[in-house]
Formats: C-alpha cells, structure tokens, sequence
C-alpha cells in the first residue's frame, strides 16, 4: 500500500505509451492502460555475452530446473504484488526467443522488450526508455540472478521510497586481501564490506538524474554506482545471500541444486 506523498506525485490515471522495440509496436497481450496509485517498473538486464562464463548460448538463456535462467528472475516479479511492470531487455538477435518464452511462461507484466547496448549501462538505457510514464520506483536487476526473492524485492522498493536509492546487500564471507604484482599487499577490513546485489530500486526523480548524468561511459557495473556518484544517499538492505549472480559455470550448478531443492 502506497501513502499518496510518497507515491501520487503524478495524477494517478494515465496511459502507458505501446511498448516498442525500436519505434515497432510490440504486440502483448496486456492491457495498454495500467493505473496505479504506486506504480513500481522493473528493468531485467539480459543483453549480455557471458564472456566470463564462456558458453555459446549467453548464461542468461541456458535452462536450468525447465526454463532460463533469465525466466526465473521474470517469475519472481511477476509474483510480486509491489511490481506493476516489468521491461526485459535482450540482445538484438535474441528478441524473438525472448518474445517467445515471454508468451510460452504468460508473463503479463511485461510490457516491453527493449534491445541491449554493448555495454551493461548502455542496456539500461535502453530499458529506461520503455519505462511507463507512471513509474514512481524503478528497479534494475541483473537476468542472470535467478534466486532473488519476494521480500528482498519489496524491502528494496521501501528503502527507496523513503531514502530514493537502495541497494540491495549482502556480507563478504571470505577474507579479503590487496594484492599487488602477485604480492599481499594489505589484508583489508572485510567488516563493513558488502556485495552489491540486484535488485537496486530508485525514486523516479533520482533514477532520472542518473540517466541525464551523461555517465554512461563511466564503467558503471551497477547503478548505484551512478547514484552515488552525484551524491544521492544510497541505504544499504540487507538482502538473501543465496542471490548469486551466474557468473562462471560452477555457478550454474549451485543454481541448480537451489532450485531443486526449494522446488
Ligand atoms: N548485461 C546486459 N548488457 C550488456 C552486458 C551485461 O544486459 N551489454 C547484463 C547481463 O546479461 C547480466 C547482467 O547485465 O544479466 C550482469 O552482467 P554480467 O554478469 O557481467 O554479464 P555479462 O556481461 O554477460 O558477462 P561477462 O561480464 O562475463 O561478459
Ligand atoms: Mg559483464
């Protein structure tokens, strides 16, 4: 539930502009009105090559427990009743695939497939553009995390409401040391350490300061990153640690052995 100050800054009633791939209308099957008092958009980065995990198939698309990895993560949100809109964004040649496993799943709220840039800000970006006018929180998370969960989604849209950035965090486990030409050079202080997870959510007006920043040649790996580097307060929530990103294909099998066991 949304208190008005917090979320009706807009009139409540509008129409979301058609979803577009590249000026095309996408043809979906949801309704072209959404009206909300507290709309909350999510941004699904999918766009990637995987170079780090090295399959022919980008890690985002590869199945694990009967769909992709990217299915899991657009599941999550659709189940989440504080999320109203979700945007998948997919490399140029992967539009129709995504376009067809969005219908095969009947994923409603996804209103639009955007195409990816080279670089993960750049597909944002692009995101960004199919936002729905009446977006009040803008999450962005990464498609290659599949175990994300309902709370983590809401406790990130809730920071974000009241301090206009969040990230979502966990702890570093393993001790951390600074290494210089094959020499330790320090043993750092993990304590106030965090991994930064996805998703991050932001307040329409900040998350719009950070797309006109003109920042996207920086080498952003997240957003807050951009947040916090036009001064915006970013809260840190603690989030699941089990939101791994697949990243190398050891991670896939961890993924996996989660999924079967939390069916
Ligand atoms: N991503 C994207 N567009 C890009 C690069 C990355 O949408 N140009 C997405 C990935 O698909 C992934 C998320 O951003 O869901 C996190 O990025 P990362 O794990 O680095 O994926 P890749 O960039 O694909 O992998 P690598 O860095 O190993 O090449
Ligand atoms: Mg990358």
């Amino acid at each position: 539930v949304c208190s008005s100050d917090l979320c009706g800054m807009r009139p409540t009633r509008q129409s979301r502009s058609r979803s577009t791939i590249r000026g095309q209308p996408v043809s979906r099957s949801q309704p072209d009105v959404i009206s909300s008092d507290c709309m909350n958009a999510a941004i699904i980065v999918a766009a990637g090559t995987g170079s780090r995990f090295g399959s022919d198939v980008p890690k985002q698309f590869l199945e694990v427990a009967g769909r992709p990895i990217v299915a899991h993560a657009i599941s999550t949100f659709e189940r989440a009743t504080s999320i109203d809109s979700v945007i998948v964004v997919v490399s140029e040649d992967r539009v129709g695939y995504a376009t067809d496993f969005l219908s095969k799943n009947n994923f409603t709220k996804v209103t639009a497939v955007a195409v990816g840039g080279d670089t993960r800000a750049l597909s944002v970006r692009s995101g960004a553009e199919q936002l729905p006018e009446g977006a009040q929180i803008v999450l962005i998370h990464d498609g290659a995390r599949p175990l994300l969960n309902l709370a983590d989604i809401d406790a990130v849209i809730n920071a974000a409401r009241s301090k206009g950035a969040a990230c979502l965090v966990a702890p570093v486990t393993e001790t951390i040391k600074r290494v210089e030409n094959g020499i330790v050079d320090a043993t750092v202080d993990r304590a106030p350490l965090r991994r930064a997870l996805t998703p991050q959510a932001f307040r329409r007006d900040v998350f719009e300061a950070m797309m006109e920043s003109g920042d996207s040649g920086l080498a952003t790996t997240d957003e807050c990153m951009l947040a916090e580097r036009l001064g915006f307060e970013v809260a840190a929530v603690e989030g699941d640690s089990a939101n791994i990103k697949v990243t190398h294909p050891h991670d896939l099998l961890t993924v996996e052995a989660f999924l079967r066991s939390n069916g």
